[in-house]
């Protein structure tokens, strides 16, 4: 784990410093958290919140779709705004696999990055997808275990978003990302596979998690088209949390009826907000 990472994490029950020692990271009042043979750390309590993470086959499928490209305009546009980020680590929340978190510390080099989801799946790519990338396991509906104004920078791509925590983490030059997909996300994809349709409210939910902690800054708005051949669209559908209300085969039958190539439309919104001074 890269040491800027390790100097910034904080125990989540005593909210000591963590130190490395014999596989774990532990804190002066001896609490400690196993260091995975994958590199990763779980800060999870152990006691069940109700929440799940993405599984084993959503990562995967995550890894494959991200992997072949197709989202490579956002992961662009995403390093072009990260240039000159603040001082500090470059944290991503709901990370998943890290492509984005990984794409960004590519423009900016030196700099360490921290992916958090609840996946342990997710933690696992995540711990290898950059030298600099550093991965835990933490409920980001929860208290993160981070020092205050520990970031430069923080990435919150379709992922959830926790107002006060995003606000603490951040340095009060820093930033943060977001990116929301628009009702056009996807559009032509969903009715044939499935796909749950773009909360009309994420906007204004969007707003009442952040505006308290955050102020809005530049937003952008970002589209392209997608050519999905059927396996492309299969990973596509399944990397989602429309994976969860469709069973594998009502899937795979739906993406077999599917034309050999779809044109697709990918519309987002990426969203920078500035930390509120007290
Ligand atoms: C739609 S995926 C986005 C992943 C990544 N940002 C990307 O765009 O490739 C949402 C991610 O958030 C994670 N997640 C869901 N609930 C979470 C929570 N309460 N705390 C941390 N991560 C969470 C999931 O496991 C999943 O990896
Ligand atoms: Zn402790």
């Amino acid at each position: 784990m890269h040491p800027d990472v390790i100097a910034a994490l904080r125990c989540p029950v005593c909210r000591g410093p963590l130190a490395p020692s014999e596989r774990a990271l532990r804190c002066p009042a001896g609490h400690a958290f196993d260091i995975a043979r994958q590199g990763y750390v779980s800060f999870l309590s152990g006691r069940p919140t109700g929440l799940v993470g993405d599984d084993a086959d959503m990562v995967a499928a995550r890894e494959r779709f991200l992997g072949a490209g197709h989202f490579a305009t956002l992961l662009q546009a995403l390093a072009e705004e990260s240039r000159g980020a603040a001082p500090g680590l470059v944290v991503e929340v709901g990370a998943g696999t890290a492509h984005y978190l990984a794409g960004v510390l590519e423009a900016l080099p030196g700099r360490a990055g921290l992916a958090i989801d609840l996946s342990k799946h997710a933690a696992r790519r995540a711990a290898r997808a950059h030298p600099r990338v550093a991965a835990i396991v933490a409920d980001a509906r929860a208290a993160f275990p981070l020092a205050d104004a520990c970031a430069g920078l923080v990435l919150d791509v379709f992922a959830p978003r926790n107002g006060p925590e995003l606000r603490r983490i951040l340095r009060d030059d820093g930033a943060l990302l977001v990116v929301t997909p628009t009702p056009e996300h996807l559009a032509e994809l969903r009715p044939a596979l499935g796909l749950l349709e773009v909360d009309p409210g994420k906007a204004r939910r969007l707003e009442e998690a952040l505006a308290p902690h955050l102020e809005r800054g530049a937003a952008r708005s970002l589209s392209w088209e997608l050519r999905l051949g059927r396996a492309d669209a299969h990973a596509l559908a399944a990397m989602g949390p429309s994976a969860r209300h469709l069973s594998p085969d009502a899937l795979a039958e739906r993406v077999q009826a599917l034309p050999e190539q779809v044109r697709v439309t990918a519309s987002v919104r990426i969203e920078r907000w500035r930390p509120r001074r007290p």
